[in-house]
């Protein structure tokens, strides 16, 4: 049995395609298990950059299985542009599979995600708007379409018409907005079906198959811990359970099969959308780091919110997913500062928290208790093995590494494969 997680440990956008990508070298299937194309997921390989949103970041080895499981919502109109996206570039999709059971993204879960951020006004999540939300709200409340249904026509058609009826007196009524056409909408879907049928299956079987065979099976992240429906900072966070304990339901394997569980940090933080931020650095150093990082989202070309890393966060990462590992990424965006702080834990009315706060009122109270270090003002992304890196660079990973409790398995110092130092083999 060879298995590997890779899972966001902060509010996303950690670099956990890359780091994908690059333990997919060794593997023979990846696993896309909860999220939409809410993820934005970039791969940078042989001077070429490809934005990944549903397809697993294994898709550009076209020797490997990539499954998109059943804990994931798959907008067929995203999943067939990134499809053809792919192969515009040269790569051809053959071994694609995709759960029966995934819900399917619909054209009135995007309205509503749209409408519902318009009703919130100041108090507004600031979703992706990609319908996520309301997809994994109709499968809650067992509504929901599955990819099993799309593939027969007669199904689909009656809960299209179910969903309909109900989406579009919802429309009129109460979002007082246009409402959408029933045989559009089914001539549309219809011809996604045709074309998504044959990487169709249960994937539940095939991923445990898969390691039966012992065969090496990559579980992919998408989002993050600090944006899980059940322990992020509720409620902003997202619908899905990006958290380990999330990829074995969205996977349908067992979680006694999960080794290597590989927690994706990025050297500093980040967060888009709205919701708590500790560390962030609404300042030069936030500037700083989002125009030297490019801090843009891949998905909304959002400015991301930049801070210094935080260490109570992936803390409670590690906890939370069981971590074996860590992956630093971005540390090369570091290489210009004088002094790196970083945030080692939480002060509220004067006590230091011990656990990472569950209500927001706290969290809007408490004061980051920060540690300086000083920079390296060396440029690292030539940087290949652990003993390239500036003495200052490692003491900053190994602080980080200390303050969490984990060890450290992968340090990134650019966005290409190549750039990429491995402290332990994963597999
Ligand atoms: P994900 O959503 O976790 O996969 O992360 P994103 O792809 O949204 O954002 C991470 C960005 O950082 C992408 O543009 C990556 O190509 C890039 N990246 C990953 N690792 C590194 C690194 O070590 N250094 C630099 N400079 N860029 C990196
Ligand atoms: P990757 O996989 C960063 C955020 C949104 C918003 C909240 C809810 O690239 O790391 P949603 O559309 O999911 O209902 O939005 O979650 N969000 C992400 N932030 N990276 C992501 O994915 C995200 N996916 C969702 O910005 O705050
Ligand atoms: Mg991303």
């Amino acid at each position: 049995m060879a298995t590997a997680m890779v899972i966001g440990t902060q509010w996303g956008d950690e670099g956990k395609g890359k780091i994908v990508d690059y333990l997919a070298q060794q593997a023979d299937v990846v696993i896309r298990s909860q999220g939409g194309n809410n993820a934005g997921h970039t791969v940078v390989a042989n001077n070429q950059s490809f934005a990944l949103r549903l397809l697993p970041s294994g898709i550009l080895f076209s020797d490997k299985t990539c499954i998109i499981g059943s804990g994931v919502v798959v907008n067929p109109k995203v999943l067939l542009e990134e499809i053809d996206g792919m192969a515009a570039k040269g790569v051809q999709i053959s071994k694609l599979e995709i759960s029966t059971r995934a819900h399917i993204v619909m054209p009135y879960h995007i309205r509503i995600d749209e409408e519902d951020e318009k009703q919130r006004g100041t108090n507004k999540i600031g979703t992706t708007k990609n319908g996520i939300g309301p997809c994994y709200a109709d499968k809650v409340n067992r509504i929901g379409i599955r990819v099993g249904d799309l593939m027969n026509e007669e199904i689909f058609r009656e809960k299209l018409k179910t969903n309909l009826a109900l989406k579009n007196r919802l429309f009129k009524t109460y979002y007082e907005c246009e409402g959408f056409d029933y045989n559009e909408v089914l001539h549309t879907y219809m011809s996604y079906a045709e074309r998504l049928r044959q990487y169709v299956k249960d994937t539940t079987y095939s991923a445990n198959l898969y390691i039966n065979q012992g065969k090496k099976v990559l579980f992919e992240g998408a989002q993050a811990t600090m944006l899980d429906l059940d322990h992020g900072t509720y409620p902003f966070v997202t619908s899905s359970n990006p958290t380990a304990g999330g990829a074995c339901v969205g996977a349908g394997v067992g979680p006694r099969r999960m080794e290597n569980i590989v927690g994706v940090v990025k050297a500093y933080t980040t967060r888009v959308g709205a919701g708590p931020f500790p560390a962030e650095q609404d300042n030069e150093v936030g500037e700083y780091l989002r125009q030297t990082g490019h801090e843009f989202g891949t998905v909304t070309g959002r400015s991301r919110r930049c801070g210094w890393f935080d260490a109570a966060v992936v803390r409670y990462a590690a906890m939370l997913n069981s971590l074996d590992y860590l992956a630093v990424t971005r540390l090369d965006i570091l290489d210009g500062l004088e002094k790196i702080n970083i945030c080692t834990g939480y002060r509220c009315k004067g006590e230091v928290l011990e656990e990472y706060p569950e209500s927001l009122t706290v969290l809007e109270q408490v004061e980051p208790i920060y540690e300086e270090l000083p920079g390296w003002k060396t440029g690292i992304s030539a940087c290949r093995t652990y003993a390239d890196l500036p003495e200052n660079a490692r003491k900053y990973v190994e602080r980080i590494s200390e303050l969490v409790g984990v060890p450290l398995g992968i340090i990134s110092v650019g966005p290409d494969r190549e750039q990429t130092i491995v402290l332990r083999r994963i597999f």
